[in-house]
């Protein structure tokens, strides 16, 4: 009977004991299930240093240079974050002519994304703008908006410039250009797009 006790308390002991030795780098006992944390799976964006063959360890490929989704537009950008760039896009990157439905989307992300800032009718006035500085222009409606070249707009939006940030990541190319025209309706430059059927729609239309 001593002898199984013995031999029951060593089993349990080592049982208990192995979930503690050391599993993988520096957390011993931590990763009870380290498939978890290390996907078999394949990760479309990143599989650590498992993928040693294409550009950042993802799976996926990167689309072959020039493509464009079917009703969207090329994300490819070309000015750099410079203040050339910023000059050049202002000079050099126009608003698609047959741009449609801006008071619909534009204004939807506009309320979304741009009003916490810059307030429901561009007068700068957000809650969160009281937090991270006002500009020197007091409002959409100053000289400043009016004149300013929409390629100078597309770049601020999609690098950001002092304390507003970058929204490229929430706005496709199509979409930046619809809040810009929307900027400029509040500033009373714009014109509203003819097509009223559009309106409030969430759809992707040119
Ligand atoms: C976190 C607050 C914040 C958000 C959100 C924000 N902005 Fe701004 N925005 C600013 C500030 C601050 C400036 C002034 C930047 C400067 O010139 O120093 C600015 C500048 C601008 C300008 C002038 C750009 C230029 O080239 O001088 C435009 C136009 C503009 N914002 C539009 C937008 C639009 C459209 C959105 C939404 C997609 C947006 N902003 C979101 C804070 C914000």
């Amino acid at each position: 009977m001593r002898t199984i006790n013995i031999i029951t308390f060593s089993v349990l002991s080592i049982a208990v004991f192995s979930s503690c030795i050391k599993s993988r780098g520096n957390n011993p006992g931590l990763e009870y299930a380290p498939d978890m944390y290390d996907s078999k799976g394949y990760e479309p964006y990143n599989q650590r240093d498992s993928n040693l063959i294409n550009p950042y360890g993802m799976n996926m490929r990167e689309p072959v240079k020039g493509t464009i989704a079917q009703g969207q537009m090329d994300y490819f950008y070309p000015y750099p974050n410079t203040n050339e760039g910023y000059e050049a896009a202002g000079t050099g990157f126009q608003m698609p002519a047959d741009l449609q439905d801006a008071e619909g989307r534009g204004k939807y992300n506009y309320e979304i994304y741009c009003s916490p800032c810059h307030g429901l009718t561009g007068g700068n006035d957000g809650k969160v703008m009281e937090k991270v500085g006002k500009p020197v222009w007091p409002n959409y409606q100053d000289a400043y908006i009016k004149t300013l070249p929409v390629g100078k707009i597309y770049h601020t939006l999609t690098y950001g410039k002092n304390n507003m940030g970058s929204h490229a990541s929430v706005l496709s190319p199509l979409d930046r250009w619809k809040v810009i025209r929307y900027v400029k309706e509040l500033s009373g430059t714009g014109t509203v797009a003819s097509d009223t059927s559009l309106n409030q729609s969430n759809e992707v239309k040119r």
